[in-house]
């Protein structure tokens, strides 16, 4: 096939005037069908990359092409292919969620007998059907978010960006987008790029996960891969007592090396699974009083910790803490 469903950048740069090398030299390559994860902290560069890639924003340097096109100097051919829901989504809150989509396939130029039958079939598949006919001001943000994505598929593109697309929603709206998306790349084909903060949402939804941070890209590969790559588990024992974390602490240390935690000590056991047994020993010998113990495999928050030296979770990363 002359034009692929791929995604590909090669030392990719946007440099902001008076602001930073937001997107810093990054290469990429994404198979068609796949779901790419693209995820980093707040200012990592995510949306930057995704204005680039949808022809939104000129890079500085380095190149990308699109569906085979170049985003550049193809920028009509490749925003032919592609659907993008953004960050910051451009919906009006007088519209109905119905008018939004039919306005949406007129503007893909979609024939105008083809236009009504396809925003309902959309509004189904997002679960709209119901509050079809009624404002978007109305609409929850999970709503939005759902709508949003409706839009993106319209003219039913082969690639599909989609920018953070379940930040501030709950669990359930969540899980419900990831099944959707899920099945766009499974049944459809369609090659998805996403960014997000949430971990869960990399693990569970993405073929290969590309970790940013600071315009780099620092770690790529599968969330298995890129989890083996940290190989021994933590250990994290919460204290029952106020002044017990001292005392943890100085038990723990001996077995690996402290890493961050919100409830209690955590330490990265430098025997593996096998030191959990020796742990446990030292805790009763030094006579702590555990209220908690608990053995995680290592977690691709873990895999962001060892590539920069700081934790996703606790700064909005944290799937069960939505912003
Ligand atoms: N138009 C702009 N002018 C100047 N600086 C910008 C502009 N857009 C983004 N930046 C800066 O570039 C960096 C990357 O921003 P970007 O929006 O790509 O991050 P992000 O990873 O999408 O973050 P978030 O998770 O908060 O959406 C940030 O430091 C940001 O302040
Ligand atoms: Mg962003």
């Amino acid at each position: 096939m002359d034009h692929p469903n791929t995604i590909e950048a090669e030392k990719l740069v946007r440099e902001f005037k008076k602001g930073p090398r937001a997107v810093d030299g990054i290469d990429l390559h994404v198979d068609a069908g796949e779901i790419y994860g693209f995820l980093g902290p707040n200012g990592a560069g995510k949306s930057t990359t995704v204005l680039m890639l949808t022809t939104l924003l000129p890079p500085t340097a380095g190149t990308a092409r699109v569906g085979g096109y170049d985003v550049v100097h193809e920028g009509p051919q490749v925003r032919s292919r592609i659907g993008a829901a953004l960050q910051e989504a451009a919906l009006d809150g007088l519209m109905t969620g119905r008018e939004h989509l039919r306005l949406q396939a007129a503007l893909q130029a979609l024939p105008r007998n083809e236009r009504a039958a396809r925003a309902d079939e959309l509004l189904e598949r997002v679960g709209l059907t119901e509050a079809a006919d009624r404002k978007v001001r109305g609409y929850s943000g999970g709503m939005k978010r759902r709508l949003d994505l409706a839009m993106a598929l319209v003219h039913r593109p082969r690639i599909l960006f989609l920018d953070e697309p379940t930040t501030g929603l709950d669990v359930q709206s969540r899980t419900a987008l990831w099944s959707e998306v899920g099945r766009l790349a499974r049944e459809d084909g369609v090659t998805v790029f996403l960014t997000t903060q949430y971990l869960e949402e990399a693990d569970v939804l993405a073929d290969r996960v590309g970790i940013i941070d600071h315009g780099h890209i620092v770690a790529e590969g599968t969330p298995d891969a890129l989890k083996a790559e940290i190989g021994r588990p933590t250990v994290e024992a919460t204290a029952s007592g106020p002044d017990g974390r001292a005392e943890l602490t100085e038990v723990l240390e001996r077995f690996g090396t402290l890493v961050p935690s919100s409830r209690g000590v955590a330490v990265r056991l430098d025997a593996g699974e096998a030191g959990l047994a020796d742990v446990v020993r030292a805790l009763d010998a030094k006579g702590c009083s555990v209220a908690n113990l608990e053995l995680h495999q290592p977690s691709l928050d873990d895999v962001f910790l060892a590539k920069t030296g700081r934790s996703l979770e606790g700064h909005g990363g944290d799937a069960s803490e939505p912003e």
